[in-house]
Order: structure tokens, then C-alpha cells, then sequence
């Protein structure tokens, strides 16, 4: 085991990893930051399922050629041959991994990181439960076995865990039924009963994805033995502060994909609560705690499982109004996605009532019209269907712009005073060094280039396009005044002459 006053770096020199989750938005990030900053880890053991008729060699190879890994292409391709796939699939017993390779796990891993989860908030819950929680617990029961070796164990968990609490800490709190029940519960269930006692189940909390998530964290503390566990919980994961550039991401999720729609124009009014914090995070902000909890936890042993609530909110908080007013309001219009349909603008809304108004003039309404123009025109509809997926992403996301959380990140302060400034910089997780009007700037642009694949070299036709809209969009409200004027006089016109005031 390494010594206290080992660098994070030296620590993972001639260690090998095993990585769950890796083709996601977080792994692959955690892999190209392990292989970039610490070049003399052995070897990345990767668990991949074989997925969409490609097999894991196919995907690892897929993986490698995304921009993403871009940088360690052209500086160090030999960091790359590092990663190897190891084929298993985390809902089935024993993880799906072949006991050679299990073997191989065994006698070779002493980091593991656990990040293969189902994050879809509305995930029927026997397949959430499956997925975030049981396969936690195969995980921890595979390494138990080969705990000699294992000097960190980092599970990621998510802030909102806890979201039937107001204050987080960073501690594991109970849950009802307790993990082995609600396994049990799952397996035994018919499909059908089991999905009308979702609500019940899931209690206080808005959907199975936290449930599960807060059963796993329980599972942790019931199951691990003298598992050295670390649990690092982020908020909501956004694109990357600057590595390995600023702005990378490749998902729809959490706000990004109602973000994109509204720069495109067709994304224009939200439940949410203005003046409440949104806790976004960093990708690579993230990574980076993770990489120091493993180094934390391998050095200084503890008894207990610590937990690192990774947020923004406490440190370096930012509204939903500041966030939609500099990234869709400016920078939505300052750097324009092409083919952009109608200008950008969002409005927020506190009332469901209201909001469920303005969804049906503004999005539904647009979207049937448009529609049966692209059958006129004999092209295929498809705004109707868009608008129905919006619908469904902004619904789930809706409880966390109307509430707000207090994450306590004790732990997070702690590990970063322990870091040698080398380290602090090299994995910088420090969210006060954030400025929020240039992280979100890259965000956008990030969007563009990453998830929408528009080069930069269509940016002057975007922007001479998004003057246009500007014109017609101000010509529009223009003009709905003074219908709205007209209407107005001419009611007031006939009220008068009614009550005989005019002739
Ligand atoms: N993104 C966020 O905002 C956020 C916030 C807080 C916490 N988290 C946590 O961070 C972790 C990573 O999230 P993410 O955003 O990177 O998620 P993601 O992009 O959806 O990636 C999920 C990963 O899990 C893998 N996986 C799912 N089911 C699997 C199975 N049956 N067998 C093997 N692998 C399986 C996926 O593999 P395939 O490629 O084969 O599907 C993928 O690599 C999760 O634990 C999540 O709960 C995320």
C-alpha cells in the first residue's frame, strides 16, 4: 500500500483498474483523464456488453476513435493499448464475467470504479433495482472475494439520493425496505403488481432512479466487509470545465438535451422555480474526486465508508434564472446552432397551470402546424414526435428546478487541503475556480460541436440566420400587441356604447 505522502499520480503507477460503466458519459472521461495525467498505470480493465450486434473488442474500438480521446491519439496512442474489455453484462449473476476473466480480475485489480447504473429517472423498477442495486452488490461480493488485493473501491452514487431530505450530508441515510427486501420484493413480484406499488415503494422519493440509487448506497454500508468503499455523489453532470477541452459532452441529458432545443427555438417555456439553485457540475470536475477519493482511501484506511458529495451549490451556486439567462439567452444566440427554427427564448414558469398553457401554444400548437406542412410538402413529421420526447425530458426534470438542496461537501473541502499542489491542479476539483459565464459560453459551444457535430465554420451563416429570426421574432410580438391592442379597444369601444357613454 502506498505511503500518506505518495502523489496521486505515483499512486496509480503500475496499478491496474476495473472500470464499470466505461462507455458512458462519465466513464469515458474517467478513463482518458486516467491514461493522460497518469501515464504509468499498468493496465484499464474495462466491462463492457456487447451491444447493437458489435462485439466488446468493436465497441472498445469505437470508443478509441471518438473525439474525446482525440488528445491521446496524437500525443501518447500507446496509453490506448492499456484498455482492455471484458465482456459482461451487470444484470446477470456473477456480472456475466467468464471465470477466466474473473481470474485474471482477481489476481490483477486493486482500484476499482463503479459507475455502470440505469440513469433513466422513470426506469421500470425492477430493472432499476437490477441495475443500480443488485448489480452493486455482485460487484462488491466479485471483490470481496479478492479483498487482498483491493485498496479502493469508488462507487458513484448521485447528490439526489437523498432528495426527500432539504440538508444532505455526507453520510448514508436509511431507507425503506431495506436493500435485501426490495431485492427480494423484485424477484418475487409479478412484473405488473410490482409497477402499480412503484409509488409506494419509492415513498417520498420522485422516482425509482433515486430510490435505487440511495438502496445501493445502503446495500454499500450492509454488504462491503472490510471493502475499502468510497462513495462520490455528484449533483447534476454537465459538459467539461477543460479537459481534456473545455466543453465536451455527447449526451442528452439532465439539461443539456431541453437546452439544445431551446437554442434550436424549439424549447420555450419550463416549470421552474427562477430563484433556486441549480447544482451543476463538471464532468471532469467529478472525475477528477473520484481519481483523489481512490488515492484518499488506498492511503489513509478508515473504517468507515466516506462520501463525497460532489456539488456546486454550497461553493460556487448559480440560479436556473442566471443559467438560462447566459446559456440559452446569450450564448444560444451569440454562438447559434444551425438550421436554428424560431429565436431563442425561454420563459420560466411557477404556476403548472400556466406552464401547461403555454406548452400547448408554444410547442404543441407550432408542432401540428408544422407537421402537416412537411406532409404538404410530402417530407416526413416529425416535430409532433420531438415535442412529445421534450415533453417527457423536461416532466422529469421539472422536481429539480422547483427544489432546492443544501449538500454539505466537508469531505470534498478536506480532500483538497490534503492534495500537493501539483495535484490540486492536476485533479482540480475545486467548483469555486468555476466561472460560470465562461464555463457555460464552452457549454453551448460544446453542444454544437460535440453532440450536434456543426463545425465552427458555419457559425457566420448561424449567426446571419439568428438576425433574421431576431426581426421576425420582434415583427411577431409586434404585431400580437397590437392585435391584442385592437381587441382591446374594440371591447372597450362596445362596453362604452353599451352603457351609453358613446353614440
Ligand atoms: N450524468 C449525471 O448527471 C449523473 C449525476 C449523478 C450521478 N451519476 C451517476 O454516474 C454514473 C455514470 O453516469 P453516466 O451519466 O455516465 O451514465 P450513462 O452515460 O448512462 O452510462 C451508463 C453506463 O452504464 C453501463 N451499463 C448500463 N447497464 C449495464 C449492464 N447491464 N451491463 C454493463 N454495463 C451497463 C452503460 O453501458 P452501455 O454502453 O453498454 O449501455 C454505460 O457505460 C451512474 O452511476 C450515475 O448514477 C450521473
Amino acid at each position: 500500500m502506498a505511503g500518506e505522502n505518495t502523489s496521486v499520480k505515483n499512486f496509480y503507477k503500475d496499478r491496474s483498474i476495473f472500470i464499470t460503466g466505461a462507455t458512458g458519459f462519465m466513464g469515458k472521461v474517467l478513463v482518458e483523464k486516467l491514461l493522460r495525467s497518469c501515464p504509468e498505470i499498468k493496465n484499464i480493465y474495462l466491462l463492457m456488453r456487447p451491444k447493437r450486434g458489435q462485439n466488446v473488442q468493436e465497441r472498445l474500438q469505437k470508443l478509441l476513435n471518438e473525439p474525446l480521446f482525440e488528445t491521446l491519439r496524437r500525443d501518447s496512442p500507446g496509453e490506448l493499448t492499456k484498455m482492455i474489455p471484458v465482456a459482461g453484462d451487470i444484470t446477470q449473476p456473477q456480472l456475466g464475467i467468464s471465470i477466466e476473466d474473473k481470474t485474471l480480475l482477481i489476481q490483477s485489480v486493486s482500484i476499482v470504479f463503479h459507475l455502470a447504473a440505469t440513469i433513466n429517472f422513470n426506469e421500470a423498477l425492477k430493472l432499476s433495482v437490477t441495475v443500480n442495486t443488485l448489480a452493486t452488490k455482485r460487484l462488491v461480493q466479485l471483490f470481496k472475494d479478492m479483498h487482498h488485493n483491493v485498496e479502493a473501491f469508488i462507487h458513484v452514487s448521485t447528490a439526489y439520493c437523498n432528495c426527500d431530505q432539504k440538508n444532505v450530508a455526507e453520510e448514508i441515510y436509511s431507507v425503506r425496505p431495506e436493500p435485501d427486501l426490495m431485492i427480494a420484493l423484485t424477484e418475487g413480484m409479478d412484473d405488473k403488481i410490482l409497477e402499480e406499488c412503484t409509488p409506494i415503494l419509492i415513498g417520498s422519493r420522485p422516482n425509482t432512479y433515486t430510490f435505487t440509487k440511495a438502496l445501493a448506497e445502503r446495500m454499500l454500508q450492509q454488504e462491503r466487509g472490510s471493502l475499502p468503499v468510497a462513495i462520490v455523489r455528484p449533483s447534476i453532470v454537465t459538459s467539461s470545465y477543460r479537459e481534456p477541452v473545455a466543453g465536451w459532452t455527447d449526451n442528452y441529458n439532465g439539461p443539456t438535451g431541453l437546452v439544445l432545443a431551446a437554442g434550436k427555438g424549439v424549447f420555450r417555456t419550463m416549470l421552474c422555480h427562477e430563484e433556486k439553485v441549480a447544482d451543476l457540475v463538471p464532468v471532469d470536475i467529478v472525475i477528477n474526486l473520484m481519481i483523489c477519493a481512490a488515492w484518499r482511501i488506498a492511503t489513509q484506511p478508515t473504517d468507515s465508508i466516506p462520501i463525497y458529495n460532489c456539488c456546486t451549490g454550497s461553493q460556487n451556486p448559480i440560479t436556473w434564472k442566471q443559467f438560462i439567462d447566459l446559456s440559452i439567452l446569450k450564448y444560444c444566440r451569440l454562438h447559434p446552432m444551425d438550421n436554428v427554427l424560431w429565436y431563442p427564448d425561454v420563459r420560466c414558469h411557477r404556476s403548472s397551470k400556466i406552464n401547461t398553457l403555454c406548452v400547448k401554444l408554444q410547442h404543441n400548437i407550432p408542432a401540428y402546424i408544422l407537421d402537416t406542412l412537411a406532409r404538404l410538402k410530402g417530407s416526413r413529421p416529425r416535430m409532433v414526435s420531438h415535442q412529445t420526447k421534450l415533453s417527457k425530458a423536461a416532466k422529469g426534470f421539472e422536481y429539480f428546478t422547483t427544489n432546492q438542496w443544501s449538500f454539505w461537501d466537508n469531505n470534498v473541502q478536506q480532500l483538497c487541503k490534503q492534495l500537493s499542489p501539483e495535484d490540486r491542479n492536476t485533479f482540480m476539483f475545486n467548483v469555486r475556480q468555476i466561472d460560470w459565464p465562461s464555463y457555460l459560453e464552452h457549454y453551448i459551444l460544446g453542444i454544437r460541436q460535440f453532440i450536434l457535430r456543426e463545425s465552427p465554420d458555419t457559425l457566420p451563416a448561424a449567426r446571419s440566420r439568428m438576425k433574421k429570426l431576431y426581426w421576425i421574432h420582434k415583427t411577431m410580438q409586434l404585431m400580437g400587441l397590437i392585435i391584442m391592442l385592437c381587441v382591446f379597444l374594440t371591447l372597450l369601444y362596445f362596453i362604452l356604447r353599451t352603457c351609453g357613454l358613446i353614440v
